[in-house]
């Protein structure tokens, strides 16, 4: 991986997601370890959510971070929308915390937009910044017409990061939200980078092109995805991954340079965007 400049903290542009691990007992260990192992190589940047596994993954993250030292870990959650308002938002931070085994969240996000009006929950999360138990907090599946109206609110301007659904196969997002969030200084957490690993979207990794730049550059196709998603340097990659050779070669994606030939041809393959389209999100 690289490290990249991530509103003005250094962190690695591949992190670890962490969905739908954490309640299988029979793979509890295995997922443990290859988080762990994740960030002792390199991988700081730890994705996890209330929601997955009702707090199980949150439990698995605390387990594997136990031994490691917090400082060096850039540790997301987030809340449901029906949290999104006190009492709700400090009842679910300080139960993720308890599970997370931490005093603080590096970044909280609103897992996806609610009915609570935007202006109480922004003032609320900065009430909670306040009190140290978050670094910062962001947001997760807003499209463009949410941001513009985030940043319009009180403090709004002070979100840190978007997370949205982004790969090859999934690029909706730089028809306009992109640009906005590049006007705006506001870095993308890409989440599914490798549109959730195998066939059950877009058979991207089954594309010829993709083999040819991927045997170019003596990489598997899903590293190829990843440095794809990463490649404007102002993006993080949350791949999932249960397996320890995977987690090495993700993390070895976060360095492999495609050059334009590279992108030339991956746009041929899987085409940009010519018009707005309903946010994509899973
Ligand atoms: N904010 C949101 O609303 C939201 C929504 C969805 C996801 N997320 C976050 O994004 C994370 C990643 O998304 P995702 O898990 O849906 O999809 P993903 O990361 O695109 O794909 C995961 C799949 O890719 C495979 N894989 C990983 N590395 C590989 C490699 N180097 N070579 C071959 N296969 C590889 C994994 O299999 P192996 O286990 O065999 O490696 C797994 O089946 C989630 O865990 C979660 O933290 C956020």
């Amino acid at each position: 991986m690289s490290l990249i400049d991530f509103n003005g903290i250094s962190v690695p542009n591949i992190g670890i997601g962490t969905w739908h691990m954490g309640s299988d007992s029979s793979n509890y260990e295995r997922d443990r370890d290859v988080i762990t192992y994740g960030i002792q190589h390199g991988a700081t940047v730890i994705d996890t959510a209330e929601m997955y596994g009702s707090g199980d993954s949150e439990l698995l993250v605390g387990d594997a971070i136990k031994e490691l030292d917090r400082d060096k870990i850039f540790l997301i959650s987030k809340f449901y929308p029906n949290n999104a308002t006190e009492p709700n938002l400090s009842r679910a931070l300080d139960g993720s915390l308890k599970r997370l085994d931490t005093d603080y969240l590096d970044l909280y996000l609103y897992h996806w937009r609610g009915s609570a009006p935007l202006e109480k929950t922004v003032s609320e999360l900065e009430a909670l910044k306040q009190k140290g138990k978050i670094r910062h907090w962001g947001v997760s599946n807003f499209d463009i017409d949410d941001m513009q109206e985030l940043v319009s609110v009180p403090n709004g301007k002070n979100v840190f990061t978007n997370e949205d659904l982004y790969n090859m196969g999934v690029r909706g997002v730089e028809y306009s939200l992109l640009p906005w969030q590049r006007k705006h200084n506001l870095p993308l957490i890409a989440y599914a980078p490798m549109d959730e690993g195998d066939s059950r979207h877009h058979n991207i990794e089954r594309n010829s092109i993709l083999q040819k730049v991927a045997d170019k550059h003596n990489v598997s196709v899903y590293q190829v995805m990843l440095a794809w998603t990463i490649r404007d340097q102002n993006t993080i990659a949350i791949p999932q991954t249960t397996s320890k050779k995977h987690m090495l070669d993700n993390i070895a994606a976060g360095k492999i340079k495609l050059d334009k030939d590279d992108l030339d041809m991956i746009n041929t393959a899987f085409p940009a965007p010519n018009h707005k389209t309903p946010l994509d999100i899973i």
